[in-house]
């Protein structure tokens, strides 16, 4: 047995309070069953049924395409119906898709009351959950509206990993291998060393992990927590990731790591980067994509709408080496001419 661990990060106006390998009970010791809403979806609700006896719990239908207003407006009529007010504490135990709408139905219901996450992914766990950005989808546009607003608390507890279909543990770690490769080589080099299985099975390997990735990412979002510089960072594979997961339905991972894979061949006319092979190779080991066939045009028009694009310049993260990323400004024709590329000879 470990012993929890609980560390506090500030953040501009408000700080979080991690516990790192917890148990789900210990919420009770957080925020008490009277004062709290929990929301969490079916997977994760019909998984720990026992776990949830006590706490009034909302319970959302599972998926991204659930991640939208009229959901919102559910989880504030039944906010309302638990006599819900403005010291009320909501909890988001789930993926990705229940911390991003808790945070935002929090944030908004009675113009903002306090939440905190369980968050039961790994997705979740090193990502999703960490950074105060909370919203929802308007149609096509992901994450279209929402807010930046810090949780109190993320609780960490393995044990909810157990029942994560394996496709979401390989998911998840594409944004783990995307931590490694722009700020992390000393994980790269331990992600080279071990495969899933061993991540899987050793829950104090995967705590190790789990708090190396999930401080990664936290100390970015500190340093630039309304996405002005570094913070960019985080989107390493995400500008060729988002163009072919729309398009392609492709898992998120999946985008993201052929995403990085693209990005990574950029690198190497950019910023003579040499170590493409060294991140396909580790992609792969973790049962991730490295490629998929696309159309240049479709995919390049889906990029010219990204909300990130600043009239014809695109903020591209790139790597000098494993272990550092950089963001660097690329006119929207020099990317016409790799995507084209790319999408004859792979
Ligand atoms: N706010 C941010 O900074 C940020 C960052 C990255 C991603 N995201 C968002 O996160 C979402 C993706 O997150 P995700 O991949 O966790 O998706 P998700 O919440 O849809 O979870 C994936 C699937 O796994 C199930 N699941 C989750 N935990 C489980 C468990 N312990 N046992 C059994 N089933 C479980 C869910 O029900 C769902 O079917 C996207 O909406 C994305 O926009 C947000
Ligand atoms: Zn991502």
């Amino acid at each position: 047995m470990m012993a929890m661990k609980k560390i506090k990060l500030d953040f501009s106006t408000s700080s979080t309070e991690y516990f790192f390998d917890a148990s789900f009970d210990y919420l009770e010791k957080l925020t008490s069953k009277d004062n709290t809403v929990i929301i969490t979806d079916e997977n994760v609700f019909s998984k720990n049924k026992r776990k949830f006896s006590g706490w009034k719990t909302i319970t959302l239908k599972a998926g991204e395409q659930y991640k939208t207003q009229t959901t919102i407006d559910s989880i504030i009529e039944q906010l309302i119906a638990f006599g819900a007010d403005r010291k009320t504490f909501v909890v988001g135990v789930g993926g990705g898709v229940v911390t991003d709408i808790t945070g935002y139905a929090a944030c908004i219901y009675m113009r903002g009351i306090k939440f905190g996450f369980v968050p039961t992914s790994i997705l979740a766990m090193v990502d999703a959950s960490i950074g105060g950005k909370n919203g929802i989808d308007v149609g096509l546009y992901k994450n279209m509206v929402g807010l930046i607003r810090q949780p109190s608390f993320l609780l960490y507890d393995y044990a909810l990993l157990k029942s994560l279909p394996k496709e979401e543990w390989i998911n998840g770690f594409a944004e783990i291998i995307k931590h490694a490769s722009i700020k992390d080589a000393a994980m790269f080099k331990l992600l080279e060393q071990h495969k899933l299985t061993d991540f899987q099975k050793d829950k104090v390997l995967l705590n190790k992990l789990i708090q190396r990735n999930a401080l990664l990412k936290s100390k970015v979002v500190q340093q630039d927590e309304f996405e002005q510089g570094d913070r960019k960072l985080l989107n390493f594979g995400h500008t060729f990731g988002h163009a072919i997961e729309n398009s392609y339905q492709l898992p998120h991972g999946y985008a993201v790591s052929i995403g990085m894979v693209v990005a990574s061949v950029i690198s190497e006319a950019y910023k003579k980067f040499k170590d493409t092979s060294r991140l396909t190779a580790l992609i792969k080991k973790y049962g991730l994509p490295v490629y998929h066939s696309f159309d240049a045009e479709k995919v390049l028009a889906v990029m010219q709408s990204d909300k990130k694009k600043v009239k014809d310049i695109i903020h591209y993260v790139l790597l000098e080496k494993i272990g550092k990323g950089v963001v660097h400004s690329l006119n929207v024709s020099e990317i016409e001419t790799v995507v084209k590329q790319l999408a004859l000879n792979p």
